[in-house]
């Protein structure tokens, strides 16, 4: 099957994606500004591998103050839609103790992944941490979590592709968000 007929419809075209990142680079700008981060050390932005990679270096490119970047990789066992055990598979590398810290997700679903990485991030004693993802897909949320920052609220539990989300490791580089068919989807 080509892309184009495993997918369903685009839900976020490649300039709504841009010009969203811009409102939040806008706002997160505001915010560390009242906090004088700038006069600090950097900020340390923390992407979730693999998906969080394009929104991250389109986000932080737009900070207007010192930022450091770094990753975390946790993977779960969940295929396509059930969710599994989660795996921490690469720590961070920079000291993140004392240091107001960002992190960057694509897609938060049942919201188990981000509340673990909450609990290891945590445990680095940051002096602030906040999250920051690209969209918010609360219709299967299975565990609450604090969101600081989100591009998109997406209603329909649908399985989204594109701008670094993955289906079996497929269509990640789409430079739109679009939702795959239901079918493509094996059970
Ligand atoms: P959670 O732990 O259920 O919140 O899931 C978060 C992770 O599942 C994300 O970081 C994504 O990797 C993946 N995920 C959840 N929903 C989708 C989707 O619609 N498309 C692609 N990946 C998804
Ligand atoms: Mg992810």
């Amino acid at each position: 099957m080509s892309t184009a007929a495993e997918l369903a419809k685009i839900v976020i075209a490649e300039r709504e994606i841009a010009e969203r990142v811009k409102q939040l680079a806008d706002q997160i700008n505001a915010d560390y500004k009242r906090t004088d981060l700038r006069t600090q050390t950097p900020l340390v932005a923390i992407g979730l591998l693999r998906g969080a990679i394009f929104f991250m270096t389109d986000l932080i490119r737009q900070l207007d103050f010192p930022v450091e970047y770094d990753f975390i990789w946790v993977s779960s066992y969940k295929y396509a839609s059930a969710p599994g055990k989660l795996e921490l598979l690469k720590d961070v590398e920079i000291s993140i103790e004392g240091r107001d810290v960002l992190v960057v997700e694509d897609i938060v679903d049942t919201g188990h992944t981000l509340r673990y990485i909450r609990g290891i991030l945590l445990k680095k004693r940051p002096a602030s941490l906040k999250f920051c993802c690209l969209i918010d897909k609360p219709a299967r949320r299975e565990v609450h979590v604090d969101l600081d920052y989100v591009g998109f609220t997406v209603k329909e539990n649908v399985f989204l592709v594109g701008y670094g989300l993955d289906y079996a490791g497929k269509f990640r580089n789409l430079p739109y968000i679009a939702a795959l068919k239901p079918e493509v989807i094996k059970g």
